[in-house]
């Protein structure tokens, strides 16, 4: 078989790494390891760097790398008829409250990735735990009828508040916890390994909404100082590529926390500690970003940036014990 009738047949959940020419058992590991977990990911990424990170000499990468393309057909053009059909079956979220549904043009967006950032304090958690609730709700009241994963990576996964909001917008809080599968994760492989354990499960429970609180955390934990940063940002970039492809996958939302560091005294180098964490490499891969900060008496503002189809603005919440709601 020619690689032209090989990408016929293309079925990302058919193919396996070693169907890619050149590809054994023994590299399909090393890929695997390296977080390669489908063709798509080695396709998008560059010799160099598969070469690097799976310890495979850089002509064999190079290699790879070229069949791999020719698999997924990455030169391949798509119709704006085709783009616009996929556009339109993407659905809307609500978080529960108005002023930041109008923000976001309805609600979160499924097939995007959307990202809060902002200083502690500032809600991520709790709008996190509330679109854990909200997407069970039905489509008549703004909800994707489906289940969520919380990926939870600093411990602040709270059932109690998730009662509370549930209760709040109406739901059976027994049957709203059964339908939040949670994990709390310690590395940055652990996590990236979730969210493949996450791609199994999706379609058996009917996940509508994958939750990272937060997606930069153990990154930066994890490599601190200058000499680890490209590798830190290459793992970021291939975990920010399998969230999105989730999104796309199952025509889920997808969300994720980022902690801004406004204190001066929490200098990281190579880090600006003003602006998210992960720098590029998150920033351009967000569909849509939002910044929280604290406003006067206990108001939360949300900004959105650069978002490719809504204007820039602002919207006013607040949180208290029902969860997100509008300032009255
Ligand atoms: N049950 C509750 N009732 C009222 N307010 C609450 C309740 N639970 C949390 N909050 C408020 O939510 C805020 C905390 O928000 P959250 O934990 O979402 O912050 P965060 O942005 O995730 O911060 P960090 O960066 O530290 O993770 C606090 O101001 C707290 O007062
Ligand atoms: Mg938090």
């Amino acid at each position: 078989m020619d690689a032209d009738e090989r990408a016929e047949m293309y079925d990302e959940e058919e193919f396996k790494l070693t169907d890619i020419r050149g590809v054994g058992e023994a590299t399909a590991r090393k890929l695997r390891e390296a977080g390669y977990v489908d063709i798509l990911s080695i396709a998008v990424s560059s010799p160099e760097e598969l070469s690097e990170s799976a310890g495979i000499p850089l002509s064999t990468a190079e290699k790879i790398v070229q069949e791999a393309r020719k698999l997924v057909r990455l030169d391949a053009f798509k119709k704006a008829k085709d783009v616009l059909k996929e556009r339109q079956e993407a659905a809307r979220l609500t978080t529960g409250c108005k002023a930041l549904d109008e923000l976001l043009g309805g609600g979160v967006q499924t097939k995007a990735i959307t990202e809060f950032f902002g200083p502690f304090g500032t809600g991520k958690t709790q709008i996190s735990h509330q679109l854990a609730v909200t997407v069970q709700l039905p489509k008549g009241k703004g909800g994707l009828e489906g289940s969520a994963i919380y990926i939870d990576t600093e411990g602040t996964f709270r059932p109690e508040r998730l009662v509370a909001m549930a209760e709040y917008v109406g739901l059976d809080p027994t049957e709203a916890l059964e339908n939040v599968y949670t994990v709390r994760v310690y590395t940055t492989s652990h996590q990236m390994l979730m969210v493949h354990r996450a791609e199994e499960i999706a379609r058996d429970y009917n996940v509508k909404l994958l939750i990272i609180d937060s997606l930069t955390s153990l990154f930066r934990a994890e490599y601190v100082g200058r000499g680890t940063l490209a590798e830190r940002q290459q793992k970021l970039g291939r975990h920010i590529h399998d969230l999105l492809r989730f999104a796309e996958k199952f025509n889920a939302a997808v969300v994720v926390t980022n902690q801004v560091h406004s204190r001066p005294d929490s200098f990281i180098p190579g880090i600006d500690t003003t602006s998210p964490i992960g720098g590029h490499v998150v920033g351009h891969a967000m569909t849509y970003r939002i910044g929280l900060r604290k406003g006067k008496q206990h108001t939360r503002i949300a900004r959105i940036y650069d978002a490719p189809d809504l204007p820039e603005r602002e919207a006013v919440f607040t949180i208290d014990e029902r969860g997100v709601v509008d300032v009255v």
